[in-house]
């Protein structure tokens, strides 16, 4: 059915991300822009189904692009995932008289609204925010280089204290299911090896790796691990490696957290931005149930089904010229 869009409901769910804050304003701007009402929907899914609902003008959004997190939060909402949930969700936007959504996050995010918007016929887009980069119909998503700058830059200053006391670290990065953070991260900051879940970790690989690299003179050394590794999380590793191969002192170094925070950077800010301004345009163009992402410098939109079904591949060669490059 066609819908006059008139009073877009906005939110935020599952991981936040740097560049979220963009997102939201340039949502609200372009709305504005359109003579569109705004509501912002605090903590994610949890705020549809609690009518904690926030009215977004122009100004509300003044003084945000440059900071992490998110203004209106974010929760990963077990109770959207129940019909009772949905259907409270339902009644809160039909009382509001929200029309449409404009949900921001990854995967999780996406399967919930691909659900809602099939079953309540409720035109939704999506917006990719995520650090882990793990959604396929865009080559980014928003959050993403901030956090390999984020990592980048603790790679640089641990590489200064591995070297000073000849050890070997093993970093964890963030990503549950996808390599991507410690793959460009890892190229980016010279690792001697990178490990990640798209690919099988052989231990004994590993340390035949390190045994050449002790043997040209290699005293200190980076591996970064992806925390979805199939071998285990740095610890794990790290210590099956010691268990084989104690030539190297080694340290580790989990990450967490910090990856998720900070002020976008530029990358991020006007990916953001571009995507909320054509999220805004895409439901005044009646599309519906499709995330907007970015691909070759084209706004591309992916069905729901689709940008959850798969993720990108892991760029293989991009793994072999980092092997290559750590000699
Ligand atoms: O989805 C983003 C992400 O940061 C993953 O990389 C990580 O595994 C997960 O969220 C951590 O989730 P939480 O903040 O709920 O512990």
């Amino acid at each position: 059915m066609i819908k006059n869009i008139k009073k877009i409901g906005v939110l935020t769910s599952g991981g936040d991300a740097p560049g979220m804050n963009a997102a939201i304003r340039a949502v609200v701007r372009t709305a504005v822009y359109y003579n569109l009402e705004v509501i912002g929907i605090k903590n994610g899914y949890d705020g549809l189904i609690q009518n904690k609902f926030i009215t977004l003008k122009n100004y509300s959004v003044s003084d945000i692009i440059q900071k992490g997190g998110t203004i209106i939060k974010s929760a990963r909402s077990e109770e959207f995932k129940t019909a009772e949930g949905m259907q409270k969700a339902c009644d809160n936007l039909t009382n509001a008289e929200i029309d449409s959504l404009i949900v921001i996050g990854g995967d999780g995010t996406f399967t919930g609204a691909n659900e809602f918007g099939k079953k309540y016929d409720f035109p939704i887009i999506g917006l990719p925010g995520t650090i882990d980069n793990d959604l396929f119909g865009t080559d980014f998503t928003i959050g993403y280089d901030t956090a390999l700058n984020t990592v980048v830059d603790a790679i640089d200053k641990i590489r200064d204290t591995a070297y000073s006391h000849n050890r070997l670290f093993f970093i964890e990065v963030m990503g549950r299911d996808a390599g991507f953070i410690a793959l460009r991260s890892g190229i980016a900051g010279g690792a001697e090896d990178i490990l990640i879940p798209e690919t099988e970790t052989h231990i004994d690989n590993l340390i035949h790796k390190l045994e050449h690299d002790w043997r040209h003179n290699k005293k200190s050394g980076i591996i970064i691990v992806a925390e979805g590794d199939d071998a285990g999380g740095a610890y794990e590793i790290a210590q099956k490696v010691t268990e084989k191969f104690k030539n190297y002192k080694t340290r580790v170094t989990v990450l967490g957290h910090i990856q998720r925070g900070g002020s976008p950077s530029c990358m991020d800010r006007v990916l953001a931005s571009t995507l909320g301004y054509e999220a805004v345009k895409a439901l005044l163009n009646n599309k519906r149930d499709v995330m907007v992402g970015q691909k070759n410098n084209k706004i591309v939109f992916t069905p729901f089904a689709e940008a959850i079904k798969h993720h990108q591949d892991i760029n293989r060669d991009m793994l072999e010229m980092a092997r290559i490059l750590s000699l």
